[in-house]
């Protein structure tokens, strides 16, 4: 074969793009943590499990006046269901929905004395309702913070992953159903960077305000969907604004999940809403941190409310986390904290103990282990491996353009 200069010059002009514009993977976990533009990042794709799966699943983000609901002839969720309703305790919904994000108790007339250990009404967390087990709002570990943020996953989240992979640190992510059929490589990435997964909800409503066939629909296609995705399922949950009482945490609790809120909240999540500013959000981690330093919490750690959100809430996790690991003596994801080391209906996905994590050992069983892009030893080796993949990719396809041409 003969090379025409011109076609060489052509043939090099067409690598050279396709370097620059190499397109990104994203049909795998770690091609998907790999893209670190933002609009990239949360720009729709799909991913064939869940596309093949959308039609046994509730609509993603229903719309407000909306929420799960079990999906026409699925027989299984429907008898399940039907198993459990007539045992649910007789407790009125409290609100309405649509919900604004403060809730909507117009004409609620609920009593002082807080019949249904209602959290929204007075912080409730020892329920009333008999075999119920109260709700965690610290850990037991001394001088330690239970590192968690809800919401996600954030289809921008890998520069916040990969901060947290940079610092070899582990936290407890409470998952949206929604989110994760919207985002599923991103959650996975949780999975692979040994994050431990809870469940918080299908649609994010105020679940007291809900009936009890929508709740169950928000616990029962979370936890499908994160099996679907994850491979596995959750033992704990957090309830959207904490709104929880006895009739939910009772139906909580038929999933096998543990219901977690929080002693502080940050307010990352309501930064720019009513009279909540962005000072006011620092000032709230700043309290913590001065609580923190003047031995608050020498003999029970504790757990604040933060987001894996938005932008903004991301980055004050970031702001703050040097100052956070200076006043606390550990910063450990919540089941590690609680030395629960099977977190998961699965045996074969376990976590540290707290003994582990504390010296070092920050990852154990498959969590951690799946993935080559940054979980494991979570050191920046990970992001000198994308760039080689990446770069890899662009020369291959380069390559195979040249061998076309000869
Ligand atoms: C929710 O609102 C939409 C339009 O605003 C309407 O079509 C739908 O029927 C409503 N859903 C319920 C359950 O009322
Ligand atoms: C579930 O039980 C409640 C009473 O506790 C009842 O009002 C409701 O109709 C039942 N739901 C279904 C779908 O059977
Ligand atoms: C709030 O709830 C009240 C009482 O159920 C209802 O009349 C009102 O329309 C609701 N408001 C919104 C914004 O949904
Ligand atoms: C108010 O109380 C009455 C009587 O106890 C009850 O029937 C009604 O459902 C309650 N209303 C609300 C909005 O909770
Ligand atoms: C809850 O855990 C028990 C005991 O491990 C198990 O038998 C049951 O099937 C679990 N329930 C659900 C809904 O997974
Ligand atoms: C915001 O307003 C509410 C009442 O509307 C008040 O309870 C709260 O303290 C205010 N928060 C701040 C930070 O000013
Ligand atoms: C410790 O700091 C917190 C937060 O600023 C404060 O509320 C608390 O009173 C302080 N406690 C002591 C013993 O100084
Ligand atoms: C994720 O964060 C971005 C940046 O703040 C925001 O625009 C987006 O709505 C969030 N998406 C999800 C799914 O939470
Ligand atoms: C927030 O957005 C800026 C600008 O896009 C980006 O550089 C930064 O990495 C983001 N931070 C987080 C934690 O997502
Ligand atoms: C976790 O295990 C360690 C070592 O056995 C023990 O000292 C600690 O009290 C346990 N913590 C909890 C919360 O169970
Ligand atoms: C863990 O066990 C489940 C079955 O319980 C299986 O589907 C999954 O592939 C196993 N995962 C690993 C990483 O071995």
């Amino acid at each position: 074969m003969k090379w025409s200069v011109r076609s060489l010059v052509s043939a090099c002009l067409l690598a050279s793009t396709l370097v620059a514009a190499a397109p990104q993977d994203r049909t795998t976990e770690q091609g998907e943590a790999q893209i670190t533009d933002p609009n990239e990042e949360c720009t729709p794709y799909s991913y064939a499990p869940v596309s093949n799966a959308k039609s046994s699943f509730p609509a993603v983000w229903p719309p407000l006046n909306e929420s799960a609901t079990i999906v026409p002839n699925d027989n299984e969720a429907m008898s399940m269901f039907q198993a459990l309703n007539s045992s649910i305790p007789n407790i009125a919904p409290h609100g309405t929905q649509p919900g604004s994000i403060e809730g909507n108790f117009t004409g609620n007339n609920y009593t002082a004395a807080d019949p249904d250990c209602w959290w929204t009404w007075a912080h409730c967390d020892t329920p009333k309702y008999p075999g119920l087990e109260p709700d965690l709002t610290r850990v037991p570990e001394p001088d330690t913070f239970g590192y968690g943020f809800d919401d996600g996953p954030n289809c921008s989240h890998n520069a916040f992953y990969d901060f947290l992979a940079e610092n070899n640190q582990k936290a407890t992510m409470f998952f949206i159903g929604s989110n994760v059929m919207d985002w599923p490589l991103e959650a996975q990435r949780a999975i692979a960077d040994g994050h431990q997964v809870c469940v918080h909800t299908w649609s994010h409503r105020y679940m007291t305000s809900l009936t009890n066939e929508q709740a169950f629909a928000e616990f029962y296609y979370t936890i499908k969907a994160l099996k679907l995705v994850l491979g596995v399922t959750p033992t704990c949950w957090r309830p959207p604004y904490g709104d929880v009482d006895d009739r939910i945490r009772y139906i909580a609790k038929s999933f096998n999940l543990s219901t977690i809120v929080w002693e502080y909240d940050s307010n990352d999540w309501r930064a720019g809403t009513g009279n909540i500013t962005d000072a006011d959000v620092d000032a709230n981690y700043e309290d913590l941190i001065t609580a923190a330093q003047n031995g608050t919490f020498s003999t029970e750690g504790t757990i604040m409310l933060t987001h894996e959100l938005n932008n903004f809430t991301m980055s004050e996790a970031v702001k703050f986390y040097d100052q956070l690991k200076g006043a606390f003596k550990h910063l450990v994801p919540i089941a590690v904290a609680l030395n629960d080391t099977n977190p998961y209906a699965e045996s074969n996905y376990t976590m540290p103990t707290f003994e582990q994590y504390t010296s070092g050992t920050t990852t154990t069983g498959s969590s951690g282990s799946s993935s080559g892009s940054s979980g494991g030893s979570g050191s920046s080796g990970g992001a000198a491996h994308s760039s080689w993949s990446t770069l890899a990719a662009a020369l291959a396809g380069a390559a195979a353009v040249l061998s076309a041409l000869v």
